[in-house]
């Protein structure tokens, strides 16, 4: 099965995100963080969301120095994140902001890779609270400000290995089957009656700290950077992908 990218000649109008304002999970590193300054120098107001306040400091100050729409930050931990950390995260943006145009749930961790006989369940579950349960949280409480914008995109990151489970890659593999199983239940839902869009991406293959875990033997400089895959990011959160929803689709 093929999944769709940003056509081959994709080429974002440098203010295409001008006027809008994008939640993006896991901002601090890797896939994320290029996500977030490749928002912010399109025009957007990123908010950046992680744990390491340092990695959203940093990435706040590059977007800054930039000359891009200052960001907000918001430091909180998805492993732990409470339903009352997300009502009032939704009810301090919109103290800020009338409404949001864009969430990028970018945020994952990779948990165990080893056989389902011999998985631990404390490991199993927190990625799920990461990786699922947490996207849950954050997209149930800020819809209404995502409803509240002309046209807003939700993208969720999907992954190979949750379009086809694989041996050994447990608790990650099943949590992003979730995901894609979440957008599409979400972009169902929303498919008449908003304006929200819903959509998920697997990035394939990058050069990031998660990937070097995942695959110790590879030569890193074999799989593009992070920056060098953001066509897709962009046209799934800006308006030229106006109309597409419950859609799976692939950076490259
Ligand atoms: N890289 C690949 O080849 C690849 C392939 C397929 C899919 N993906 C997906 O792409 C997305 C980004 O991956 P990546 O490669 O950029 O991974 P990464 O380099 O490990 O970055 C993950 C980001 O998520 C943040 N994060 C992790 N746990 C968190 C938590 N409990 N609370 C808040 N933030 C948390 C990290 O924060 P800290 O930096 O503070 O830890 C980091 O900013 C993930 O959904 C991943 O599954 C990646």
């Amino acid at each position: 099965m093929s999944f769709p990218s940003a056509p081959a000649d994709y080429r974002p109008s440098p203010t295409l995100l001008q006027g809008k304002t994008i939640l993006v999970t896991g901002a601090g590193d890797g896939i994320g963080r290029s996500a977030a300054l490749a928002y912010a120098a399109h025009g957007a107001t990123v908010v950046l969301l992680g744990r390491t306040e340092s990695k959203l400091e940093a990435v706040y100050d590059e977007i800054e120095a930039a000359g891009g729409p200052r960001p907000g930050l918001v430091v909180l931990d998805l492993a732990t994140a409470s339903e009352d950390n997300a009502i009032h995260l939704a009810s301090g943006l919109a103290q800020e902001f009338p409404h949001l145009d864009g969430l990028l749930h970018n945020a994952s961790i990779l948990g165990e890779r080893r056989p389902v006989e011999s998985a631990g369940y404390a490991a199993w579950q927190e990625v799920m609270q990461v990786n699922v349960n947490a996207q849950f949280l954050l997209t149930r409480y800020l819809l209404p400000l995502l409803q509240a914008a002309p046209a807003a995109s939700i993208i969720f990151t999907s992954s190979g290995v949750g379009r086809n489970g694989r041996a050994y890659w447990g608790a990650y593999a099943v949590s992003k089957f979730a995901t894609e199983g979440f957008m599409q239940v979400l972009a169902d839902e929303l498919e008449n009656t908003s304006r929200v869009r819903v959509n998920s991406l697997n990035p394939g293959p990058t050069n990031t700290a998660m990937r070097r875990t995942a695959y110790p033997g590879e030569r890193p400089t074999d799989n593009p950077a992070p920056e060098d895959i953001m066509a897709t990011y962009l046209f799934l959160m800006g308006d030229d992908s106006a109309g597409i929803t419950g859609r799976a689709f692939n950076a490259r």
